[in-house]
């Protein structure tokens, strides 16, 4: 690995991520611990030294991808005369590692996504073992510790982890199963991580967790400190513009961080507030610990501490012995709320799971039905939503070039995709752009101001 001279031999590295937020997080994070041994990153498949597949196992969908995957990456192998790595990461290979060695021998690492600082001892075990190195048990040390303080810049948008796994177990997800108990970070420690980032150039950062508002982490005064705290903490750090987080559970919003939304100018005003389903019965089933009720007094009383926050929600369409009363309260459920976004899934039987096993398995034929009827009322709320923006003046913070020349993209404080004209050095600023017009997924707008005064104005505030 190393040459005469001493320095690593140069390498590549390809990451493909599947899933959530978190796996984006943890992808950049295994190139961070794998860049000391001379992997730099590659988008090409026959350039690469080593292809690490994150993956999702949420939904039945996600896990074929990973094998379809394994058998095109096979002949790449083949092709290079066996001189690749092929590692297989994240929550199919902590569900399913001993099934992915045994249809994919050419397979060399199988690690779960608690054990990716192992990543560097891993490589080194492969190149002398003849079998896959298989690591998926949770490690009771924290992997975070473990981790380079040495980060690629992610922009001026970055991802921060904060919290880990859950306990919850909704009965028709596999989270827990692939992700572990529920574990937060120390405040110190993400306060540090925090300001890595903002020196690297982000202006934005979201914070993640499968549970992100049930954070505990300890804080410099020795006690448990919830996510309210923090936001308020992290807003103090000096160029951090602005601070998202996600995804919550209802049952974990407590009153110091519906506080938060009203108190904290950087906290923005938008809100992923999974549901699920609007019927009782049904969240009942799932496990969720909350009623449709218990979300809209929620969703009264964060509005009423930010009376421009959009949410958005997740809703799973045919979950075991859901009828189609049921389903009629979730429709209403999405109309009493009205959602700026929403993701919206056909329930998926997961091994393992308890909803896997219940009784009154809904036909495909009907969850295909309900889906696109949700579906539809949601893209017609979003759409509507977007319209809603048009004639406002927001500030937007620029993340880089548009598609089209002398183009600049951006995000509202709602989390819109915006794109105006303007030139290349706004890229990271905050500027007030006049909305012209909402599409289903973007706005249209123009800087609302003449450029010298108006960036220093909003960055200022
Ligand atoms: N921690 C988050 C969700 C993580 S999974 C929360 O508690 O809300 C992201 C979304 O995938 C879930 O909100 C759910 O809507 C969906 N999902 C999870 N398991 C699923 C399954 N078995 N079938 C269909 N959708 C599922
Ligand atoms: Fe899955 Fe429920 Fe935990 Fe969310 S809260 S990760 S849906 S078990
Ligand atoms: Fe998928 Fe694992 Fe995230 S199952 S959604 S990658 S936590």
């Amino acid at each position: 690995m190393t040459d005469t001279t001493g320095t690593p031999a140069r390498k590549r590295l390809l990451i493909r991520t599947w899933g959530c937020q978190m796996n984006v997080y943890d992808s950049a994070r295994m190139a961070d611990v794998l860049a000391p041994l001379g992997y730099a990153p590659t988008e090409s498949v026959e350039e690469a030294d080593m292809v690490i597949l994150n993956t999702c196992h949420i939904r039945e969908k996600a896990t074929e991808k990973v094998f379809s995957d394994l058998g095109r990456l096979r002949e790449a192998k083949q092709a290079r005369g066996g001189e690749m790595v092929i590692a297989v990461a994240g929550c199919v290979a902590q569900a399913e590692g001993a099934e992915i060695t045994a249809r994919a021998p050419w397979v060399d690492i199988v690690l779960g996504p608690q054990s990716y600082h192992r990543l560097p001892e891993m490589v080194a075990r492969a190149a002398r073992a003849a079998g896959a190195v298989i690591e998926t048990e949770f490690p009771p040390e924290d992997k975070f510790d473990h981790l380079p303080e040495t980060a690629a810049p992610q922009g001026v948008t970055a991802f921060l982890t904060i919290q880990e796994g859950c306990d919850k177990f909704c009965s028709f997800c596999v989270v827990p199963y692939t992700r572990g108990a529920e574990y937060s970070r120390p405040v110190a420690a993400i306060l540090a991580e925090a300001r890595r980032l903002v020196a690297l150039g982000a202006r934005e950062i979201t914070l993640l967790g499968q549970n992100v508002n049930a954070f505990h982490g300890e804080g410099p005064d020795g006690r448990a400190w919830g996510l309210g705290r923090l936001v308020r903490s992290l807003a103090e750090v000096e160029g951090l513009a602005r601070i998202r987080y996600t995804t919550s559970h209802p049952r974990d919003m407590d009153e110091d961080l519906i506080a938060a939304h009203a108190e904290v100018p950087a906290l923005m005003p938008f809100l992923h507030l999974p549901v699920q389903s609007g019927s009782d019965r049904v969240l009942r089933m799932m496990n969720r610990g909350h009623t449709a009720d218990d979300y809209l007094r929620l969703v009264e009383r964060l509005r009423a501490a930010r009376p421009d926050l959009a949410l958005s929600t997740d809703i799973i369409a045919g979950h075991p012995g859901e009828t189609e009363a049921d389903h009629a309260a979730t429709m209403a459920l999405i109309r009493a709320v009205g959602f700026a976004q929403a993701f919206s899934f056909k329930y998926s039987a997961r091994p393992g799971t308890p909803a896997a096993t219940m009784a009154g398995q809904v036909e495909e034929a009907a969850k295909d039905a309900r889906l696109a009827e949700i579906q539809a009322l949601l893209r017609e709320q979003q759409t509507a939503f977007n319209r809603s923006r048009a004639g406002m003046v927001a500030d937007v913070l620029v993340t880089g070039p548009g598609r089209h020349p002398g183009q600049m993209a951006g995000r509202t404080p709602w989390l819109n995709p915006v794109h105006f004209e303007g030139p290349e050095s706004l890229a990271g600023r905050i500027v007030p752009v006049k909305i012209l017009a909402g599409h289903p997924n973007s706005l249209t707008g123009a800087l609302a101001a003449p450029l010298h005064d108006q960036s220093r104005e909003r960055d200022a505030a």
